[in-house]
């Protein structure tokens, strides 16, 4: 572990941190042993007796030392490291931790791969997670995003049913950690909105070179909200300042089998000799008044804003300068959640963030034991934690008043809500009105144009790696009649990028389609105004 922190989210791991070295073996009870190899038996051939607490207890902690992987992001590695913020953000977001130049916020970052299980190999063509929690003086701050600036649904009830289809069939669990088999295409082919994400997916950024040269993104609209009540959209991306660099798939299939652990030993050992990864915060706003201005929906997760049209601005800088001392303690125990807002952050109605709003604390109350979590060193905040919740499995913190609720007559003292003046949370007011509906917004039905813009966007080298990775991923997919839906859906991306594919994996090339778009937008401008037809 390296010994340049000594922030306050260290001075408080600190007090957790436990040194076995040299140390008398105890047992939970604290009571030293003076026998640690031979359980107690009755005569030295005889059967081991109940009696025999240390065996007891020893093994019953060793019987219990799994607890579930995560649902998705189950193989992760993580580490320690600190944000500073290069000027004052004040005029967009009252958050404190972004109001002051040169101000430095406590940090731990998660890099992950979605489908895999814990035991599965970094190389896998897959989504990688990038989620950081700041530590901040007003409490935990989490961006939990991706190295993919969209994502394959919009509405987060699907995401269940894309999970499904992504992870390994149910009746052989084949494959461990990839994209190629047939429910995984059954799933793009029959919900179209995946079609930008699954371009991304198969292009080189689906396997990058490191962790320190991955991008990272929010994806979903954020909101920011300033001092005065004024609120702005916003997106967040991490740019690598060693730059996004990717392996070819000979390189990701050979270092597959080579060595699993490729990510984690390379971040592991840059973070041991001292070559610390740097990130640099950039934000893309959009003024409210400007939230219709684009021929794209903004609360649309399957839609990136280009930016040429909004650019990033650059605001900050974060550092990954320590490991961690115990992968379960911290990579595993910790909880991220997109919910986990301060003060001048807020949310935007994007049905994919909303849901997503819902589903962490769920997950990690089973996962981690119900809901004291919050209470595990990764986890607590460097504010203390003061309200009437109490109880559970696993409760640590000892709460000494009489009264646990509001409001009361018998106690002055509880914890009392406070203004926002002072510091309280409250939520953006922003207007809503509407019918009750379960629908898809009109302006969420173009699934095409970014498709194509991305596309267009790539060299001849990137387009034949993309050709490439369709035609090794589907090539494995056995189901006729899904390759086929496929390279229909995707005629509507590009002709020369089917041809290519169907070519490689011996099916007939789908009618030639007149690729118009949809809406001809200003901000994805020139590249397809000039160019309707793909030829
Ligand atoms: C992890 C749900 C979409 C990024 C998870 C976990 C769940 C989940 C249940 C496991 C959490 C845990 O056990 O601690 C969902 C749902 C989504 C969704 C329901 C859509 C409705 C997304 C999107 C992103 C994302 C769009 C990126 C912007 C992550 C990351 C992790 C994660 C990075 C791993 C966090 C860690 O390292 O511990 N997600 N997710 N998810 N999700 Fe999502």
């Amino acid at each position: 572990m390296s010994k340049e922190n000594s922030d306050e989210k260290n001075k408080q791991l600190d007090q957790f941190r436990v040194k076995d070295e040299g140390e008398a073996l105890t047992t939970n009870q604290g009571l030293k042993m003076a026998e640690d190899e031979f359980s107690l038996k009755a005569g030295e051939r005889g059967p081991t007796l109940l009696e025999d607490f240390h065996f007891r207890e020893k093994m019953t902690h060793f019987d219990h030392e799994r607890i579930p992987e995560r649902v998705v992001h189950a193989r992760g590695f993580a580490a320690h490291g600190e944000f500073e913020v290069y000027e004052s953000l004040a005029p967009y977001t009252k958050a404190k931790f972004l109001n002051e130049p040169g101000k430095k916020t406590p940090v731990f970052v998660r890099f992950s791969t979605v489908a895999g299980s814990r035991g599965s190999g970094d190389l896998a063509r897959d989504v990688r997670g990038f989620a950081t929690k700041f530590y901040t003086e007003e409490g935990n701050y989490d961006l939990v995003g991706n190295n993919m600036p969209v994502f394959f649904i919009q509405d987060g009830i699907k995401f269940p049913d894309f999970i499904h289809a992504v992870k390994p069939e149910p009746h052989n669990e084949i494959p461990q950690a990839q994209s190629a088999h047939d429910t995984f295409w059954d799933f793009v082919a029959n919900n179209q909105e995946t079609a930008h994400m699954v371009m991304w997916h198969m292009s080189d950024r689906a396997i990058p070179r490191s962790f320190r040269m991955m991008e990272g993104f929010g994806v979903h609209t954020y909101r920011l909200v300033n001092e005065k009540g004024q609120a702005f959209f916003v997106k967040f991306h991490w740019k690598p300042v060693l730059g996004v660099h990717s392996v070819v798939w000979d390189e990701a299939q050979k270092l597959s089998g080579k060595d699993p652990d490729f990510h984690r030993r390379d971040l592991y050992e840059a973070i041991e000799n001292g070559d610390y990864p740097v990130y640099e915060l950039g934000l893309q706003i959009i003024n409210e008044e400007d939230e219709f201005k684009f021929d794209f929906d903004i609360l649309d997760a399957t839609k990136l804003w280009p930016e040429e049209d909004v650019p990033v601005r650059l605001v900050g800088r974060m550092t990954l300068n320590q490991n961690v001392d115990n992968y379960f303690a911290e990579t595993e125990q910790v909880a991220f959640h997109p919910g986990h807002v301060v003060p001048g952050i807020d949310f935007s109605n994007d049905p994919l963030l909303q849901t997503r709003l819902f589903s962490y604390t769920d997950t990690q109350l089973i996962r981690l034991g119900g809901p004291n979590f919050h209470e595990l060193p990764i986890n607590k905040s460097v504010p203390e934690v003061h309200n009437n919740q109490r109880d559970g499995y696993g409760r640590q913190a000892i709460n000494t008043s009489y009264v646990s609720y509001h409001k009361n007559s018998l106690a002055e003292n509880t914890p009392r809500p406070v203004s926002e003046g002072e510091g309280g949370y409250s939520h953006y007011q922003e207007k809503v009105e509407g019918r009750k509906v379960r629908a898809r917004s009109e302006s969420f039905k173009d699934h095409f144009t970014q498709a194509i813009l991305f596309w267009n966007s790539m060299s001849d080298v990137e387009k034949q790696h993309i050709v490439n990775a369709f035609s090794f991923e589907l090539g494995k997919c056995k189901e006729v009649s899904v390759r086929e839906q496929v390279l229909e859906m995707f005629s509507n991306v590009s002709h020369e990028l089917v041809s290519a594919i169907a070519e490689n994996i011996g099916l007939s090339v789908p009618g030639k389609k007149e690729i118009t778009y949809t809406k001809s937008s200003p901000a994805l401008s020139q590249e397809n105004t000039t160019k309707k037809t793909d030829t």
